[in-house]
């Protein structure tokens, strides 16, 4: 039977706290008093996208040769959002509280509380007054130049996939690539979203990765089956539990303007099930769009055929994709009596690989040790030295920001040369040679 409830230690407001204890996220504006959904990245938060944005290219670019990469700008010309559809459709519908003076989405009633009695839904409370839903454009407005006005208005994207449609031509006539193929990319997209909040799931700016994969229009189908099924396996292959994935179709009136068929990747979040990825079928529809829009041939022309592609698109958030794995790594367990967080995350996702540290922080001998391991562990991966605290503490400290091993350089290594690797999940500690470690941990992570 499908769970209903998330299985683990994690709430939404543990995650949050330890993000900004360990220097994952902090509140964007903090000292001004924030900004709404608007989240700024520390050290260890900036490790770990970049690491989740690794393993997005690796699977997609770097492992395959029918995809290839994109960096598009944010602001493009305006006619983009006219011809894609977002300036007329990109749009949700909200009510206003005459009351209470909130914003609501009309279609997310059930997740929103009332402004003056919070254990109820807008509308439920006797003193509700929700006006007529009216449609709210997502998109932020910005202006182009020194004057402001209607002719110089431009937009933020809110989505990066426009970027590859307007790019399709110069891609083909300058890559050496014929449908089936794809073309990635990663970067910032921008929503005026009404109701975002729950920590990282919906944000206002976040970074969207995108990929577009141009297909013979009589494929679709097949590879829109394709797309989904290697999409859900990297994030199993990355550590999310079977139990807390789904896929959920996308029925009639859901379905976005321009797709034909669409399915979400949903993950149970401690807020319950939710979108973490949409694969959909676009078909022709945003070439189409731009061919009649600019007059530009956006084609396949082989040697016997000719025909405008169909296009499938996986397209994931990287907040929404880090928050699941945060929400799956986070546990919490008892041990010798001594409480302990831990986050379990896949190696290759862990923000730090492994720590170097001196059993006794003031002895010469172990920190010349310990400080020439972390230089050449550092070399090949993320490694961090550490000689302050008692060791139980700066392991605590390793295990809140999920690094896989600890190497302890103790009485021991200067007698015979053996460090302790100390595995995170099981606690384990075995004796290895110094001599070989980093291979070792290298060996590991590339396993
Ligand atoms: N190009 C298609 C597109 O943008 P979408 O379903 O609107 O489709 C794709 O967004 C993905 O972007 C979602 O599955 C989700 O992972 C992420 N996403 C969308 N809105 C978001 C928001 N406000 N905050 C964080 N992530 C968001």
């Amino acid at each position: 039977m499908e769970l209903q409830q998330f299985e683990g230690a994690a709430t939404i407001e543990k995650i949050a706290a330890l993000c900004r204890r360990r220097a994952f996220v902090y509140p964007s504006s903090d000292i001004y008093g924030g900004l709404g959904s608007s989240f700024d990245f520390g050290h260890y938060g900036v490790l770990l996208n970049d690491n989740v944005k690794n393993e997005w290219r690796r699977s997609l670019i770097q492992e395959r040769e029918d995809v290839v990469a994109l960096d598009s700008a944010i602001i493009l010309n305006p006619q983009v959002w006219v011809a894609s559809g977002h300036v007329n459709t990109f749009s949700d519908p909200l009510v206003d509280c005459r009351t209470c003076k909130l914003r609501f989405r009309a279609d997310k009633l059930e997740d929103a509380q009332c402004g003056r009695r919070s254990s109820k839904h807008p509308g439920e409370f006797s003193e509700c007054d929700l006006t007529e839903p009216r449609q709210f454009n997502l998109m932020f407005e910005t202006h182009v130049g020194p004057v402001a006005g209607d002719a110089s208005r431009a937009y933020l994207r809110p989505e990066t996939a426009q970027g590859i449609f307007i790019n399709f031509k110069n891609v083909i006539s300058s890559m050496r690539v014929k449908p089936p193929f794809g073309i990635a990319q990663i970067g910032k997209s921008f929503r005026n979203e009404i109701t975002p909040g729950n920590f990282l799931f919906r944000m206002r700016e976040f970074e969207q990765m995108e990929m577009e994969f141009f297909v013979p229009p009589a494929e679709a189908a097949e590879w829109h089956a394709y797309w989904i099924e290697q999409r859900l396996n990297w994030h199993l292959r990355l550590g999310l539990r079977p139990s807390h994935v789904r896929i959920r179709v996308h029925e009639g009136e859901e379905l976005s303007h321009y797709s034909t068929a669409t399915s979400d990747i949903e993950y149970l979040y401690p807020i319950g099930w939710q979108e973490l990825e949409g694969v959909a079928n676009r078909g022709d529809y945003d070439l189409q769009q731009h061919i009649e829009a600019s007059g530009t041939k956006l084609e396949w022309v082989g040697q016997e055929e000719r025909y405008v592609p169909h296009v499938i698109e996986p397209a994931i958030s990287v907040v929404r994709s880090v928050l699941a794995f945060l929400c799956d790594a986070y546990d919490e367990e008892v041990v010798a009596d001594r409480p302990r967080t831990v986050l379990r995350l896949h190696p290759r996702l862990a923000p730090v690989k492994a720590a170097v540290l001196p059993l006794i922080g003031k002895d010469a001998a172990m920190v010349e040790k310990a400080r020439a391991l972390y230089e050449e562990l550092r070399r090949s991966m993320s490694a961090e030295y550490d000689d302050a605290a008692a060791i139980g503490k700066r392991y605590r400290r390793q295990d809140e920001i999920g690094t896989p091993w600890a190497l302890t350089i103790d009485e021991q290594t200067l007698a015979d040369g053996t460090v302790t690797l100390r595995d995170r999940d099981t606690l384990e500690q075995e004796r290895i040679p110094l001599e070989g470690a980093a291979r070792l941990l290298s060996d590991r992570l590339t396993a």
